[in-house]
């Protein structure tokens, strides 16, 4: 209030009212009396650039001097007092001393104070905080997960002020690990461990670790992980299509998964050897110009750590002029389905034209009854032809 009300007497007019005013505000904000000198706090973030203004009111030349937390003078009445060249005085007016710290540190943090020599010091304390925002998380996996079995996913932030915020996302759901926090100095180390079952269908899909942080300004790190799950193998053997004749030639594929990926493929017959025209070929067997002697059980095998598997054919070589059943009962099903279809059809067909010759026989017969009184029964078989054509039926036929 005193700041204001002392404004007045200064000359300068709108401009020095309304800075003084600013004073008066701040200094209310604040809760100190009248002071001749004010400071703000700062946040910066780590290696970035900070100002420290300190504002003064009714300046009448007296010596501005500005110290750091440990209270060594940074600058006596404008002049550089320690040689640190990242402190760089800027303005130095009546109204203002403002000097910018460039690439802050966490040693930098504290009070800065701006000091008055007049009649009676005064000073304020500028707190200036060091962020330090966090890297994009490190995810880490302790053991090699198996299907069936559990996987551990540890997040670390190692550096951030204040402490990072850790979250697990998956499928854009939320996941709840266990959070921990470990101060060092002046940073802290935050880790977040998840833990779930595994399932081989969870192989190649994608967990994210998120660091959020105040100096992010909403925005996040993210850190993707693809899950690595082991298990054991699947072999299927894809058939050719139709059937095999003489002089043709077979090709069996042998579709394999698992993890670690078996790293080869045998081929064997049952109770007996391949065939020597046999050509084997990453993951395909190889038959040339079939003949009947190679009819047989053919299987692939395949295995890892984790187990094995295999799949069979069976080999069934005809005669090129044989005349061969369809393997598949797909045709049947839409033979039958037609067929069926066709009965319906020749029913519906029938009764509607039984219906029909009825229905004629009926009209004929009752006009024919409409000019014979005697014949009642006729008469009243069309008086209550609502009833139905069960009943003309009956009487007429
Ligand atoms: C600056 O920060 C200190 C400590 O956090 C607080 O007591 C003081 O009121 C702040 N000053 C201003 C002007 O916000
Ligand atoms: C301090 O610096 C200001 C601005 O340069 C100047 O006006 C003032 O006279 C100086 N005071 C002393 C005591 O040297
Ligand atoms: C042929 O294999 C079947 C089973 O695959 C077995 O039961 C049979 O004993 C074997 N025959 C010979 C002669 O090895
Ligand atoms: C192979 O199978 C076909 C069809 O069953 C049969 O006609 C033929 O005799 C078989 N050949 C041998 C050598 O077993």
């Amino acid at each position: 209030m005193r700041a204001a009300g002392s404004g007045g007497h200064r000359p300068g007019g709108a401009a020095a009212l309304a800075a003084a005013g600013i004073v008066a505000l701040l200094c209310v904000a604040g809760g100190a009396r009248g002071q001749e000198v004010q400071a703000e706090n700062v946040t910066v973030v780590e290696g970035g650039q900070a100002e420290i203004n300190c504002r003064l009111h009714q300046y009448d030349g007296s010596i501005v001097v500005i110290q750091n937390p440990s209270r060594q003078t940074l600058f006596f009445n404008g002049t550089r007092a320690l040689k640190d060249e990242r402190f760089q005085l800027v303005e130095f007016t009546q109204k203002q001393v403002r000097i910018v710290l460039s690439n802050a540190r966490l040693e930098d943090e504290g009070g800065y104070f701006c000091q008055l020599y007049t009649d009676d010091t005064h000073h304020q304390i500028a707190i200036l905080t060091v962020l330090v925002p966090p890297e994009n998380p490190l995810v880490e996996v302790k053991e090699q997960a198996v299907e069936g079995g559990e996987i551990e996913l540890t997040c670390i932030v190692p550096r951030s002020r204040p402490a990072a915020k850790l979250r697990w996302l998956r499928d854009r759901k939320v996941l709840t690990g266990i959070s921990s926090k470990q101060e060092n100095g002046k940073v802290f180390s935050i880790t977040d461990v998840l833990r779930f079952q595994v399932d081989r269908k969870d192989h190649g899909s994608i967990v994210t670790c998120e660091a959020t942080h105040p100096a992010l300004r909403g925005q996040q790190k993210q850190t993707q992980y693809v899950l690595d799950v082991q298990f054991s193998p699947t072999a299927r053997i894809r058939p050719p299509q139709g059937v095999m004749r003489e002089g043709d030639t077979l090709l069996l594929t042998c579709a394999v998964n698992g993890n670690p990926p078996p790293t080869k493929i045998t081929w064997s017959r049952a109770n007996d050897s391949l065939p020597e025209r046999a050509l084997i070929e990453g993951d395909t067997l190889t038959i040339p110009s079939l003949s009947m002697l190679d009819n047989g059980t053919y299987s692939c095998h395949v295995a890892n750590k984790h187990g094995r598997s295999s799949d069979q054919y069976v080999l069934v070589v005809y005669d090129p002029g044989a005349i061969v059943e369809a393997q598949t009962s797909v045709p049947y099903a839409i033979v039958g389905g037609i067929l069926a279809l066709l009965v319906f059809l020749v029913i519906c067909v029938l009764i509607v034209m039984v219906w029909c010759s009825i229905r004629q026989k009926g009209s004929y017969l009752t006009h024919e009854a409409s000019g014979l009184d005697e014949h009642g029964e006729a008469r009243e078989a069309f008086l209550n032809g609502g009833d139905g054509h069960k009943r003309k039926e009956e009487f007429f036929i």
